[in-house]
């Protein structure tokens, strides 16, 4: 990462070739005493997680499979905003590198003509209702072919690449999102979830769209009206109902 100008982000960087998953790497590192700002990075991941159990697709040489350290003093609830605030870094240093029309689905997901081509995971660990660190999980699929997807992941996955027509560099994107991301989070420190939370909004693909969620107590559906103050997702239902989404997943439909 020669052109890299952050402060924190990236001052340490772990290159590591096969891994299970850079996850795993970056929480074994914060225990012994890795700094904020630890970068981990893998060519493959051979047991890459997703959000909700899933499992991430990461095969060689391909793509960014990349885990960074924060450590910041915020109340454990502040995580979904930091999980915004995370894909809107990611969304931003993408559309800076390469000319792909892409947008967030809620909470974080990238997509490209209804196609996911990033994802981010994030792990924390509390302590008395305070953050110790967030492991913050990022997979970008950047120069993946369509034969590099499995048959079922065809349908709902793209890459950069395929979307771009060209190849991306790897080494710019991620030089382009630590900088994104750590100009972003000072704002956040200094001023608050507000500015976030508006750039979250105009790259969103999810505001104003019908959707449908899967709740405990049953299906919910509606059409996405806003965000909330904590990042929660505003859903108005058919009997002008306001419901509010804090976690797991959405269907566009
Ligand atoms: C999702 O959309 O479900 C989140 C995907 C997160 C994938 C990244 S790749 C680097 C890091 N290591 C992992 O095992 N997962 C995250």
């Amino acid at each position: 990462l020669s052109g890299l100008k952050t402060k924190v982000l990236g001052q340490k960087v772990h290159v590591y070739g096969a891994v299970d998953s850079t996850q795993t790497i970056a929480h074994a590192l914060v225990a012994s005493g890795a700094p904020e700002g630890t970068i981990v990075l893998a060519e493959e991941q051979t047991a890459g997680r997703g959000r909700m159990g899933r499992a991430w697709h990461s095969p060689p040489g391909k793509g960014i499979w990349m885990s960074m350290v924060l450590t910041p003093r915020v109340p454990v609830y502040f995580m979904p905003q930091l999980t915004l605030l995370s894909a809107v870094a990611l969304c931003r240093s993408i559309q800076k590198v390469c000319q792909v029309e892409i947008g967030i689905k809620w909470p974080n997901d990238l997509l490209i003509k209804g196609k996911k081509v990033s994802g981010i995971l994030l792990e924390s660990s509390g302590e008395d209702e305070r953050l110790k660190y967030v492991i913050a999980g990022i997979g970008i699929s950047v120069n993946l072919k369509t034969e590099d997807y499995p048959e079922e992941l065809r349908n709902i996955a793209t890459s950069l690449a395929i979307e771009s027509g060209q190849e991306i560099s790897r080494e710019h994107l991620v030089q382009a999102f630590l900088q994104e991301f750590e100009d972003l989070y000072a704002l956040y420190m200094d001023k608050g979830f507000a500015p976030i939370r508006l750039l979250w909004e105009a790259l969103s693909v999810t505001l104003k769209r019908p959707i449908r969620t899967y709740s405990p107590s049953g299906p919910i559906e509606g059409i996405a009206d806003s965000l909330d103050d904590s990042g929660a997702l505003t859903v108005i239902n058919a009997n002008g109902e306001k419901i509010k989404i804090y976690s797991g997943d959405i269907e566009l439909k």
